[in-house]
């Protein structure tokens, strides 16, 4: 027997990540190729981007994709979310060249209190909800706090592009291949302060951190090229990421829903004060995921190096909590 569909909601669906990312999760490749879906997409009302939305739509329609069970536009998220069961909120304004992320949130910051409060107020009381727009983390505060009635555990940041970029620069070093890697993280905010962490890395058991064996390259050659990444992207391309950030929020979403089987993801998850982070600060945190769940890696040790690194990535992001205080 076929299942049910499940109501997907995505934001900024007429954008650069909405354009790489629509077609897969409406291919299966999200929640599974036996899952139907109903895609209720977002964009801001205006004329323009609502008639580009129109424009994705008829592509969608002209995949004739099996698993696309409905598909609606909407220019309100008190609509857009009405009864959601996953909310994929990316729409936002990227940075441009020479800024950083955080100064995106006296912008973004504002529309993650509306679209909080209307999760709050018409979705699935079990909707997962990733925020994928800029500064992801403090976004997602935002929305968590906006939405009392829901879950806390149910808003995430996404910190799996900087896992994925972490990834590919170990393997690159270590000469081994992505897929063989394990118990890889990256620790606190979406942003240059974040810590890339190889100590408890495997590849077919071997450690990654014997295999490398350079401190020095650690600190400023890895951590700096990961950390920098979404820059140079700007840099080289004139526009942020957009086709890796779609598939880090499939691999998101799709390992929170389907699992993990028992390997390490990094998702951007309130605290409850693992590691002496505070609780509620959206920190990137190891996870495994199993059942629709996930659960924070505990027990690992944290030497002085990397005390000294989460906790600066740490203050960043109470600072940006501090900031926007006043708007909660
Ligand atoms: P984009 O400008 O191409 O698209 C954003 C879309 O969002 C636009 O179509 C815009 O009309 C829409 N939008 C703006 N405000 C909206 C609102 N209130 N409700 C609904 N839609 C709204 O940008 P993009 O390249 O798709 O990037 C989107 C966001 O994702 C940016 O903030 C970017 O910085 C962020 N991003 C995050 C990561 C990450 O790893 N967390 C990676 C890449 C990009
Ligand atoms: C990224 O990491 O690529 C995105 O967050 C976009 C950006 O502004 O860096």
């Amino acid at each position: 027997m076929s299942k049910k569909p499940v109501r997907v909601a995505v934001t900024g669906a007429a954008g650069q990540i909405g354009y790489a990312l629509l077609f897969r999760i409406a291919s299966g490749e999200m929640l599974g190729k036996d899952q139907p879906v109903i895609l209720q997409l977002l964009e801001v009302p205006a004329e323009g981007p609502q008639k580009a939305l129109k424009g994705v739509m008829m592509e969608l329609e002209d995949c004739a994709f099996p698993l696309l069970a409905g598909m609606e536009a909407h220019g309100d998220p008190m609509t857009a979310f009405k009864d959601t069961d996953y909310a994929l909120l990316v729409g936002s304004m990227p940075r441009k060249q020479g800024m950083e992320r955080a100064e995106l949130l006296s912008i973004n910051g504002k529309i993650f209190i509306g679209q909080g409060k209307a999760l709050d107020a018409v979705a699935s009381r079990n909707v997962k909800v990733l925020v994928v727009g800029n500064p992801a983390n403090t976004n997602a505060y935002i929305a968590m706090k906006s939405a009392p009635s829901l879950p806390r555990e149910n808003f995430t940041a996404m910190l799996r592009l900087d896992h994925n970029r972490a990834l590919s620069q170990v393997a690159a070093k270590t000469g081994t291949k992505v897929g063989e890697i394990e118990k890889l993280t990256v620790w606190g905010n979406h942003s240059p302060t974040m810590y890339a962490d190889y100590r408890f890395a495997t590849v077919n058991g071997k450690s990654v951190k014997d295999m490398i064996n350079d401190q020095e390259w650690n600190a400023n050659v890895f951590l700096p090229t990961v950390g920098k990444r979404g820059a140079a992207i700007i840099e080289a391309r004139g526009l942020s990421s957009a086709a890796s950030a779609a598939n880090a929020a499939i691999d998101h979403m799709r390992d929170w829903v389907l699992g993990s089987s028992g390997k390490w993801v990094t998702m951007g998850v309130p605290s409850n004060g693992e590691y002496g982070i505070p609780k509620d600060v959206m920190f990137g945190f190891p996870v495994t995921t199993q059942g629709g769940k996930y659960e924070i890696v505990k027990g690992l040790e944290i030497d002085a190096f990397s005390q000294e690194r989460i906790n600066k990535t740490l203050k960043e992001l109470q600072d940006e909590q501090a900031g926007v205080a006043h708007l909660l």
